[in-house]
């Protein structure tokens, strides 16, 4: 997959690198005001060239542009199963014996909820939060499927990653989308903007009428680094936020730090997380 709009071996590139900003030992909300070791701007090349590439390039037009494509859901109908397993046919050039398949990495998640013993809804939402990713199996560059989220059509908050790189975005020239509250207004709520297009906003859109808000927020936010763990946007959030705030921070945790180097049982596991699928999910949906 790697060419020069691909500069990740793999999709898991990313999400090492989220593992060096925010450590498991990290404390929520301040992480870059409190730690002096770690610098946000020393992410290997590859992983550098990616924010470049993701900076310059997700604009307010090709947000609306990738909605307009994607959004119709016209690409495929398939089961939530037959789709973890079309994920798993996404190859990375990445050393096969060290990293985790997507399925195993969606079963760690998934597996970890359950273990805490939450709800059967909230297990569900572990399983299938990236499936979005498939939209590198239809064709789209790294840029637009991962990566940190962030709001486009106002000011790029100085607190998103690689912020400098923005001075390329157009967007950022545009008087129309380059201040505070842009083509928005005070406390309109975060459902009512254009976060940066991938795979978070792509799989709410699948499953938004499937799901209680509470998974909702956890699928559509959980790249969102900016808000969830930077504690930006608040200018436009509504009470729904905060509420929708909790669970999202809930969730991240088993996201971030579910890794591990013992592969999970999918066989074993499968006829679980086929019968929790079917209670929430018909055996065919649209994406
Ligand atoms: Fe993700
Ligand atoms: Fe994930």
């Amino acid at each position: 997959m790697k060419s020069s709009e691909n500069p990740l071996t793999s999709l898991d590139d990313w999400e090492d690198d989220l593992l060096r900003r925010y450590p498991e030992d990290h404390e929520p909300g301040n992480g870059k005001q409190t730690d002096e070791f770690r610098s946000y701007d020393d992410a290997p090349p590859h992983v550098r060239e990616f924010y470049r590439l993701n900076h310059l390039h997700q604009t307010v037009e090709i947000n609306r542009r990738k909605r307009n494509e994607f959004l119709p859901l016209r690409r495929r109908r398939m089961g939530i199963w037959d789709a973890m397993e079309f994920l798993n046919t996404l190859v990375d050039d990445s050393d096969p014996d060290t990293s985790l398949s997507q399925i195993e990495h969606l079963l760690q998640t998934s597996e970890a909820i359950r273990a805490d013993g939450h709800p059967r809804w909230f297990i569900l939402t572990g399983l299938i939060h990236d499936l979005g990713k498939i939209l590198c199996l239809f064709d789209q560059p790294q840029w637009c499927v991962t990566g940190d989220t962030f709001v486009v059509g106002c000011e790029f908050d100085s607190s998103i990653v690689y912020h400098d790189f923005f001075t390329a975005n157009p967007d950022s020239k545009n008087e129309k989308y380059n201040s505070k509250f842009g083509i928005y207004s005070p406390h309109c709520g975060l459902r009512n903007v254009m976060l940066s297009w991938g795979h978070d906003e792509y799989m709410y859109n699948v499953c938004k009428d499937y799901l209680p808000d509470s998974g909702l927020a956890m699928i559509r936010y959980h790249s969102f680094y900016p808000w969830h763990s930077e504690g930006a946007y608040a200018h436009l959030m509504d009470d729904y936020d905060h509420q929708m705030l909790e669970y999202v921070k809930l969730f991240n945790p088993y996201d971030l730090y579910s890794k591990s180097d013992d592969p999970p049982d999918v066989e074993r596991l499968q006829p679980f997380y086929e019968q929790l699928i079917a209670e929430f999910f018909p055996p065919e949906i649209s994406w």
